[in-house]
């Protein structure tokens, strides 16, 4: 009832899943974005993250060796943009980024041949510009996925790749975690797994005041996107955390057989 207000939600819960931060009370990913840039840059780039450094990068420096002109969709600082032009200084590198506090840091750093402010729903580039795309856990912010994946498709020349990491779907669905179950005898620790079937929109407080919002959604709904945009699968990968992460987060090594990270390499046909 308008006006209304359940008095046990505090303010910004999820009315409608209690517990749960509200999105609609938060400013839009792009503006949560503007402000956390800086968490970002600081905690997952430059060698500050072992995923990263262990497990991300040399999976992409593999996965684009060999590629001549290359598009970096939700670039950030720009790490991926510079690690490929460092494989091969004569390559035409490209990173894209629509938040200002991300693509002006990248600009800064350079290491590619350029950056540009640009949302991935509406690439500023002509059709088969590329003979590689790659995104890196950006489309589970994104709203317009559709629309981000049929410009991918487009940019991309025939035989061009698309080189896809995600935060892995399994993982990230809302409500899931570790529970230390210590109300049963003997006390039982296990992953528990959310509703993974339900596309959802979440505010995830990932540190102290810093927020982040992310899209869930199960799988088969990227897999079935990128065919329908004749982006077919060739190479798919869920490493198990890597030993600098579990360093780091030891509480996780008992959940270490649930994938943190999604990667796909999908051909344009
Ligand atoms: C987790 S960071 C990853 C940055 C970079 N790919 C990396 O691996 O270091 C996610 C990035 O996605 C960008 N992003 C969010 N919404 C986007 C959109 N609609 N189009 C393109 N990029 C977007 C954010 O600005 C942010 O820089």
């Amino acid at each position: 009832m308008p006006g209304v207000t359940d008095p046990t939600v505090e303010p910004g819960d999820n009315p409608e899943r209690p517990g749960e931060l509200d999105p609609a009370s938060f400013p839009s990913n792009v503006e949560l974005w503007e402000s956390h840039a800086q968490w970002w840059i600081d905690g997952f780039t430059a060698g500050a993250d072992p995923e990263y450094v262990e497990q991300i990068l040399p999976l992409a420096a593999a996965e684009l060796a060999g590629a001549r002109r290359v598009l970096d969709v939700g670039c950030g600082d720009g790490q991926i943009s510079r690690l490929v032009k460092g494989l091969d200084e004569s390559a035409t590198v490209v990173g894209i980024d629509p938040t200002w506090n991300q693509v002006s840091v990248a600009a800064q750093r350079g290491g590619a041949t350029g950056f540009v402010r640009a949302f991935a729903d509406e690439l500023p580039f002509p059709d088969a510009s590329f003979d590689a795309v790659v995104a890196c856990l950006v489309f589970e912010h994104i709203d317009e996925v559709d629309q981000a994946i049929a410009e991918v498709a487009r940019v991309l020349e025939p035989g061009g790749r698309f080189c896809f990491f995600l935060n892995h779907p399994l993982l990230q669905t809302p409500d899931s975690g570790w529970i230390d179950d210590q109300m049963i005898e003997p006390p039982e620790q296990y992953w528990r797994i959310g509703p993974y079937l339900v596309e959802a929109e979440t505010i995830e407080e990932v540190e102290l005041d810093v927020h982040i919002r992310f899209i869930h959604r199960p799988l088969s709904r990227y897999v079935n996107a990128l065919a329908a945009n004749g982006l077919l699968i060739e190479r798919m990968e869920e490493p198990a955390p890597p030993p600098g992460f579990l360093a780091l987060a030891p509480e996780y090594t008992e959940a270490a057989t649930v994938p943190r990270l999604l990667y796909l390499r999908t051909i344009k046909h």
